[in-house]
């Protein structure tokens, strides 16, 4: 039985599949992944220099302005053929988690109802002084908001950034869809940015299936159940198709 078929038999027979995807599952969308060195994001950027707490404190302007810049990326974007796959099973499977690294947004603009975003969501702002709740940031500024809170310029993207702490509910949410699943497929991630990376390595640990689709290797595809080395956009949607067939 070929690789697709084994994953599709396996995910026909999940009743609590998590999907657990990176910035791979939004490239075909025309997104540039964080580490892919042609496109990547941090081709150009120095990561130090931006989403960190500290380059915030250092140059609000320049930090603004690197998000202003993803979103105005992202709005130019739509969810492709990955996440409406995603979205589609969820209609004959309810237990359909989503577990994602992504701020994007597709994974719900796509259809998908239980989406679990662990590093945030680009178009919500929080204060920086953790003040104030989160506020939608759907127009483009010239500069970080002012907190209806605290009055100060403070207000940033409600994103994780190198060296802060996830949201420990948002956190929790995501370790208990991962703890209840019956099967995890791991999509467009490099597996390198923990806590994240430790989720499927706890599926591995709990001796659940692990599916991996990436067109390359990474350092969890020695381990994984089934490695389906392509682009998510075209290997996804044939899984789905597959595993809904009767
Ligand atoms: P990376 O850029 O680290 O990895 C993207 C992965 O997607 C790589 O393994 C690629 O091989 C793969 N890939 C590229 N194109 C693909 C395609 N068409 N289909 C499937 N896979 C494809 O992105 P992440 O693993 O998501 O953290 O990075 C994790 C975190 O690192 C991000 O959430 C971000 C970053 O620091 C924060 O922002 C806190």
């Amino acid at each position: 039985m070929t690789p697709i078929l084994q994953a599709a038999a396996l995910l026909r027979d999940s009743h609590r599949p998590v999907f657990f995807t990176g910035a791979g599952v939004s490239q075909e969308s025309g997104i540039p992944t964080f580490r892919d060195a042609q496109v990547g994001l941090w081709a150009r950027y120095a990561p130090e220099d931006l989403a960190t707490p500290e380059a915030f404190e250092r140059q609000p302007k320049l930090v603004h302005g690197f998000y202003e810049y993803r979103r105005k990326l992202i709005r130019q974007c739509v969810p492709n053929a990955a996440h409406r796959a995603i979205a589609a099973l969820e209609k004959t499977k309810p237990e359909v988690r989503v577990v994602t690294q992504n701020v994007d947004g597709f994974h719900r603009t796509a259809g998908s109802t239980h989406v679990i975003e662990v590093h945030g969501d680009i178009f919500l702002d929080r204060c920086n002084d953790e003040c104030a709740g989160l506020h939608p940031h759907d127009e483009p500024t010239e500069e970080p908001g002012i907190c209806p809170r605290c009055g100060d310029r403070t207000m940033r993207p409600a994103v994780i950034w190198f060296g802060e702490m996830l949201d420990q509910t948002v956190w929790s949410a995501a370790v208990q869809a991962v703890e209840a699943c019956d099967l995890m497929v791991m999509i467009g991630t490099s597996g390198l940015v923990y806590p994240a990376a430790g989720l499927p390595r706890e599926v591995l640990r709990a001796g659940k299936p692990l599916i991996e689709i990436n067109p390359e290797e990474t350092p969890m595809s020695s381990s994984v159940t089934l490695h389906l080395r392509g682009r998510a956009a075209e290997v996804l949607p044939e899984v789905v198709e597959l595993a809904l067939q009767r």
